[in-house]
């Protein structure tokens, strides 16, 4: 393995470290007080706030040398930049008045039909009126939340399940209760047992939250077979489902799976975006509501944004209705392709026994398992020394699992960085298994809760 030398080397570890300890949460513990003067000011609810450990490491793990397998940054090399660029100038030079001006916060009427067709690729049948266009999928989360969820209320998720999505219902103090996955995606018996167990102990669950393609941090997806019985289970339990599918349309041989909500369309809030698929700094997102819901929806967004950015959804649009889009879905889907088969292949190659990791079909990442002993959490700065970064298990649990877990992006570095990424990361493991090996555990289990999300760890 490759390491840095001399005082260099100290100097790059001790930053790391450093930085690894100046990820506190916003309240300090009892007693212990920090420098920020507004810290009883705060509300209750950002007691659950803190910053991704990645975000902490941002610094030193952007440096080049290091390779990130921590972010979840999508590829745009592919994007025709020039013909984006001459398409921009041209809607501000012919429709500039409406562009830049406030708009409904329903969101641009045109933009909402175009929604409606691409939805259609996954069997979902919608009215554009039904739609409601959000600064990111990551608005409708955190909408949805607020429109459901009481403090102390349950929502169901997978474990592990999405960083944003557990930051949005930490800071309205939603408990989660997380049920397993197994290569097919959510197990259904796991979600009856969760359901039960928390009706047993009186409390309320409002929705299970759930991302059934190509799965954030999991690489699984959500078998055809049980979505009909998870709808079903939703409905004789009485909870709503939210389903969260930013990935939908990057399945590698170009499959595409029937959405939740094209089952069960009264049930079902569905969260799509344009940040995979398209440009994610355009921050073009979209819930589904059930018609019933939408109302309360369009006014939640208005009081958050009184609009998403007119700008945006008219770029686009334009974009959709005079680009080959799904030509260029393919082309990112394809580049995708590549760096997993590269990183499926250098895993294969460089990992030690006992190290086990999922197999995606489509999306960004892999999840991976590490032998006992070894603390993912504890050993990222090391890592991080040996210049390679990925994000640790915990911040994808509410509940502090996750300690043997890692997730590996391979969605934004070259297929060769990839393969010395890995190799790289392989070399730190084995030393962390030959320390567990002669000291018992490497390090103490780490306990973390949700994270807020960040550029790099979405
Ligand atoms: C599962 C999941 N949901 C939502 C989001 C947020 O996406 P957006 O950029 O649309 O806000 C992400 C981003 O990575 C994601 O992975």
């Amino acid at each position: 393995m490759e390491l840095p030398v001399g005082s260099d080397y100290v100097h790059f570890e001790a930053r790391v470290k450093r930085l690894m300890t100046e990820n506190r949460p916003v309240r300090p513990e009892p007693g212990r007080h920090n420098l920020d003067p507004h810290l009883d000011r705060y509300a209750a609810r950002t007691a659950g706030m803190t910053a991704s450990e990645i975000r902490a490491l941002f610094a030193v793990a952007s440096r080049p040398e290091v390779v990130s397998l921590a972010g979840g940054m999508p590829n745009l090399a592919a994007l025709p930049l020039d013909t984006l660029s001459a398409q921009v100038g041209e809607l501000i030079a012919e429709d500039g008045l409406v562009a830049l001006q406030y708009g409904s916060a329903h969101g641009v009427p045109a933009l909402r039909e175009q929604i409606c067709e691409i939805m259609a690729l996954e069997g979902i049948k919608a009215h554009p009126d039904d739609v409601v266009v959000t600064v990111g999928s990551q608005m409708g989360l955190d909408m949805v939340t607020r429109l459901f969820c009481d403090p102390g209320d349950v929502i169901i998720a997978e474990g592990p399940s999405y960083v944003g999505a557990l930051g949005s219902f930490a800071a309205y103090q939603a408990d989660v209760v997380h049920v397993a996955m197994d290569d097919h995606g959510l197990v259904p018996e796991g979600l009856r047992a969760a359901l039960a167990e928390t009706r047993k102990a009186g409390r309320l669950v409002k929705f299970l939250y759930t991302i059934p393609n190509f799965h954030n941090p999991g690489g699984v997806t959500l078998a055809v077979e049980r979505r009909a019985e998870i709808v079903e289970i939703c409905r004789e339990n009485d909870i709503l489902i939210v389903e969260d599918n930013p990935y939908g349309l990057l399945g590698f041989s170009g499959q595409t799976y029937p959405a939740l909500r094209s089952i069960d369309p009264d049930n079902v809030v569905y969260l799509g975006s344009f940040s995979k698929t398209f440009a994610s700094g355009l921050r073009v997102g979209w819930v589904l509501a059930p018609h019933a819901v939408r109302e309360k929806l369009v006014l939640a967004a208005e009081s958050a944004t009184l609009c998403p950015p007119t700008l945006n959804q008219l770029i686009v649009s334009r974009y959709l209705s005079t680009h080959d889009w799904m030509g260029q879905i393919k082309t990112f889907r394809e580049n995708y392709r590549e760096r997993r088969d590269a990183i499926l292949s250098a895993l294969e190659q460089h990992m030690p026994a006992g190290c086990s990791w999922t197999k995606p079909d489509g999306g960004f990442y892999v999840w991976m398992t590490v032998p006992e002993g070894v603390d993912t959490k504890a050993m990222l700065p090391r890592a991080v020394t040996a210049r390679v970064a990925y994000a640790s298990g915990t911040g994808f649990y509410a509940d502090g699992f996750g300690s043997r877990q890692l997730r590996l992006s391979y969605c934004y570095p070259t297929p060769e960085r990839i393969r010395e990424g890995v190799r790289r990361l392989a070399a730190v493991l084995e030393s962390e298994m030959d320390l567990a090996r002669t000291f018992g555990n490497a390090s103490p289990r780490s306990i973390s809760g949700p994270q807020n999300p960040s550029p790099d760890t979405v």
